[in-house]
């Protein structure tokens, strides 16, 4: 069997080199495609492929069309909207991610950039602390947890909103859990977001949210770009010099806020929250052993489509 890693952003060195372990203990053969530029190598590498393994690579029906042999394909890491799961099920090809194996790592991205934030992007002049601030974290799943417990650490006033986790579950950390999301914006000052992207949320955090939300507020993402109404946040950031928003990879309006809004922003250059050795080991190996697996015993824990 031969498992194709084809990561446009490569993981670390130890991770390539846990997955090749766990593929060759199991007979199988790995084959690397790091760091391409173009889709035709994605399309051409894919073609010998049983199974897949990627990160945020696009999957779509021209990459499904070129992988005539292709059984799985295993987003390595949580939110799979570069994945097109109808398309996988029209071809018999099973789908699956590996929730929960980087999400302190997208945690941890978080507080650093809220810290950097605070700090005035450690520019010499005095900042603010986070500890005492009340912090919003706008769904409560793996990483939104993770975030909860860093938080804590701080000293925040922590908060959560997510209509699909019961509440008890969230209390039981701790955390007040919120009714509604207007409640979340409307008393935090700093919010986290950890929606996935999905037609039901993009574009859905704009100017009503972000407007209700107190004094010196800062918006944290970490989950995607495409979950804000861009239109709408260059309004907030036009009506309010009290906001700042810090995304883990740039917005498409970036160039307007960067020259507009000077001191209000971080962007990464690239998506960064899952880009730790340790986050890439864990994600890595869970998805060549979920493979193994499936081709072996029909596992389809962590399945995603139907
Ligand atoms: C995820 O959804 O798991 C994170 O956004 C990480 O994405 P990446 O593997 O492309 O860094």
């Amino acid at each position: 069997m031969k498992v194709l890693v084809a990561t446009e952003k490569p993981f670390a060195g130890e991770a390539v080199k846990g997955i090749r372990k766990e593929l060759e203990n199991a007979g199988y053969e790995l084959s690397l495609l790091e760091a391409y530029t173009d889709k035709k190598e994605l399309l051409s590498a894919v073609k010998e492929a049983d199974a897949l393994i990627v990160r945020s690579d696009i999957v779509d029906t021209g990459v499904l069309d070129a992988a005539t042999r292709l059984k799985i394909v295993v987003r390595a890491g949580a939110g799979y909207d570069n994945i097109d799961l109808e398309a996988c099920t029209a071809r018999d090809i099973v789908a699956m991610n590996t929730p929960g194996q980087n999400s302190n790592a997208v945690a941890e991205l978080a507080f650093g950039m809220m810290v950097y934030q605070a700090r005035g992007g450690f520019n010499g002049k005095p900042g603010t602390e986070l500890r005492g601030k009340s912090l919003g974290i706008h769904a409560y799943g793996n990483v939104g947890k993770y975030v909860a417990k860093i938080a804590r650490g701080f000293g925040m006033e922590i908060f959560a909103f997510d209509p699909f986790v019961d509440d008890k579950i969230i209390e039981k950390d701790g955390i007040k859990a919120l009714k509604t999301v207007e409640d979340l914006y409307s008393n935090c000052q700093y919010v986290s977001l950890h929606i996935p992207a999905n037609n039901q949320t993009k574009a859905s955090i704009g100017y009503k949210l972000l407007s209700m939300m107190p004094g010196n507020a800062t918006l944290v993402n970490t989950a995607r770009k495409e979950v804000i109404n861009e239109q709408e946040l260059m309004k907030v950031f036009a009506e309010r010099d009290d906001f700042s928003y810090l995304s883990d990879i740039a917005p498409d309006c970036s160039d307007d806020i960067i020259t507009k809004y000077p001191g209000r922003y971080f962007f990464t250059p690239k998506k960064m929250g899952a880009q730790t050795a340790e986050a890439n080991i864990n994600a890595g190996i869970a998805a060549a052993s979920q493979i193994i697996a499936f081709l072996e015993e029909g596992d389809e824990t962590f399945r995603l489509n139907s």
